[in-house]
């Protein structure tokens, strides 16, 4: 069975042609970071505008990659939810008309859910129960999954996402968005000891990143020596490359230690657990795929948003008895949980 995924929630174009769930005929990305590298972040408006103008042009070269015609596509997927509505609007739109244009069946897919599925693009075959960890720049969540399709959020954060945090942090770095590679590259000249950040205290499997900014925000301010009222897009210019390199270090440890604390804490509480996969942008660190070397985590290329994951969440939810959608009524809106 051959499904294209479709997938726009933020500023990636993309379109994959995936088999069976697991084997990836084609997988085209085209990302707009160059865009917003000059912002320092994403635009939803030019976001929305730029999927408009590739979307044609990845679905078909996503076809032609992978030497199919339309008759060779059994389904269509395409990511209805989180994201940016404008960016969402594009894909879903382009997806339904495609539907009902070649007469194919239209599944709407959630976007974590989807992260989470890049793990078995890999070859992996991870055993259930299993609990995902989803880091990404909106979502830090752990679910138990027991079986296919099938998700429990034990876990979430209070306030920021641990890529937002990322972004954020970076920026006042005076590093490039997106803020998580930039902050990784710059972390391997720095000492990770260098400045001790604090661990927020959050009951349960929860997490709190915006602490963290803001620690990470006191802690420059400190060092330079300038009042907490000083414009934090100044500091930048007082720190040098081995300070940033330091901070960068040292946050990006904190980071993933509490994410490390937190999986720690839910193997306890669910000692039936046999595996644990990683999903979402953030699962491209290589800090954090090396503290949990047991855990599955994507092929890097899959980490960040892209059609192929849609495609393999979309075919495990056909083997779970999941319907497709009327193309005609598709509400982009969340309509069914992550939980079912
Ligand atoms: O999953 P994703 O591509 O988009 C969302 O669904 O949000 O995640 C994007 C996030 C951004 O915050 C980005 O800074 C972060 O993933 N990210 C990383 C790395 N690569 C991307 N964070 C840490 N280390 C990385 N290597
Ligand atoms: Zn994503």
């Amino acid at each position: 069975m051959k499904i294209l995924g479709i997938e726009t929630s933020c500023d990636e174009t993309a379109a994959s042609i995936v088999e069976d769930g697991q084997t990836i005929l084609s997988n085209v990305v085209v990302s707009q970071i160059d865009i917003f590298a000059e912002y320092g972040g994403v635009i939803p408006e030019v976001a929305a505008r730029s999927h408009l103008e590739v979307m044609m042009p990845v679905v078909d070269k996503a076809l032609s990659d992978a030497n199919c015609s339309w008759d060779d596509i059994d389904a269509i997927a395409v990511t209805y939810a989180p994201g940016l509505l404008g960016s969402l609007l594009i894909g879903t739109l382009t997806a339904r008309t495609l539907a009902v244009l070649h007469e194919k069946p239209l599944y709407a897919v959630h976007h974590l859910k989807s992260h989470i599925y890049a793990n078995w693009l890999s070859g992996a075959e991870p055993i259930f129960p299993l609990l995902a960890l989803v880091v990404s720049g909106g979502h830090t969540q752990i679910l138990y999954m027991p079986e296919h399709d099938n998700f429990k959020i034990i876990g979430t954060t209070n306030d920021d996402a641990v890529g937002e945090c990322f972004d954020k942090v970076a920026k006042v770095l005076g590093l490039p968005y997106p803020g998580g590679p930039a902050i990784a590259k710059a972390a391997e000249n720095g000492d990770a000891h260098k400045y001790r950040l604090p661990h927020p205290k959050v009951e349960g499997l929860n997490f709190s990143f915006s602490g963290l900014k803001t620690a990470v925000l006191r802690a420059i301010q400190k060092e330079v020596g300038v009042p907490i009222s000083y414009p934090s897009h100044q500091l930048k210019d007082l720190l040098s490359k081995q300070q940033v390199a330091d901070f960068a270090a040292s946050f990006q440890k904190t980071a993933v230690d509490i994410l490390c604390e937190k999986i720690q804490a839910a193997l306890e509480l669910y000692p039936e657990t046999q595996s644990v996969v990683v999903a979402g942008g953030v699962s491209a660190n290589k800090a954090l795929r090396e503290a949990l070397p047991e855990a599955y985590f994507p092929t890097p290329r899959l980490s960040g948003d892209n059609g192929a994951m849609v495609a393999a969440a979309c075919h495990y939810e056909i083997q779970s008895g999941v319907k497709p959608v009327d193309p005609y009524s598709l509400n982009i809106y969340p309509r069914i949980s992550i939980e079912k």
